[in-house]
């Protein structure tokens, strides 16, 4: 926990029910490891930089798809939390999201900053429709956050999301970096990292309270699906950047060669 006390004691944390379920999320955690969402060759090629300009304005504006409504989905759940010291801990993660009580530091307003220093205007995120695979996972997470059970709604937002973060976020702020180098606004990128891997802790430890054997089936069956649907926005993403952005290198070598008298 970052910015409050772990609600719980060390009692229930040494519980046979917490740690039984805590060696299935291990357990599981270990089986997903070589997911393909990790290390994806799409994220390979966009920190290598194969992609125009163009291109990582086309990543941004689509990843802001899914950083935008994610603290609605918080709260979602956090409506659904079972009992005080549950929802007491999606707070933590709640209040980083917020910018610890400073609207000018909150997540999604971070994001706007950043893509505002490269010339997308909020109109312009707006006015941007999100790629299928986007728009599914979007509505499959409030779907899991409203309608399913509260351990449901933690796994898509703990296991599969935040888990992905310290592999992934990497890639990205290296294509990002390659390409407008000090132009461009950090803060968001700035903001995650090691703290996700916290967050993700943290989700895991309200998960482990909050199920029990019976539900282990369905909880690896959302694992599964979010881990999946993460990996099919990269494989689109890759698609389309493929067909619309590659970067164009001008091979001085093969030039001077073409103008050489035979
Ligand atoms: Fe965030």
């Amino acid at each position: 926990m970052e910015n409050i006390q772990l609600p719980y004691s060390s009692d229930e944390l040494k519980s046979a029910s917490f740690q039984r379920n805590h060696q299935f999320l291990l357990d599981l955690e270990k089986r997903v490891e070589n997911h393909p969402v990790f290390d994806h060759p799409f994220l390979v090629k966009f920190a290598n930089s194969e992609y125009s300009e163009e291109g990582v304005l086309f990543v941004l504006k689509q990843f802001g798809k899914i950083v935008m409504p994610f603290t609605a989905a918080i709260c979602k759940l956090m409506g659904s939390a079972p009992d005080i010291k549950s929802r007491f801990m999606l707070m933590d993660n709640l209040y980083e999201e917020m910018g610890h009580n400073s609207l000018n530091n909150c997540h999604p307003v971070l994001y706007l900053k950043m893509l505002d220093s490269i010339g997308i205007s909020q109109r312009g995120l707006e006015k941007t429709e999100a790629i299928s695979s986007i728009r599914l996972l979007n509505n499959t997470i409030f779907d899991a956050v409203s309608n399913k059970s509260f351990a449901i709604g933690c796994s898509w937002l703990g296991f599969g999301g935040e888990l992905t973060i310290p592999n992934n976020f990497p890639y990205l702020i290296q294509g990002i970096k390659n390409c407008f180098g000090s132009d461009i606004d950090m803060g968001f990128w700035n903001r995650h990292g090691a703290r996700d891997q916290d967050h993700s802790d943290d989700a895991t430890t309200v998960l482990c309270m909050n199920t029990n054997e019976s539900e282990y089936k369905a909880l690896e069956n959302a694992v599964m699906d979010s881990l999946n649907l993460r990996s099919m926005i990269w494989s689109e993403l890759e698609k389309i950047c493929d067909e619309k952005y590659q970067a164009v290198f001008f091979n001085v070598t093969d030039k001077i060669a073409d103008k050489i008298p035979a």
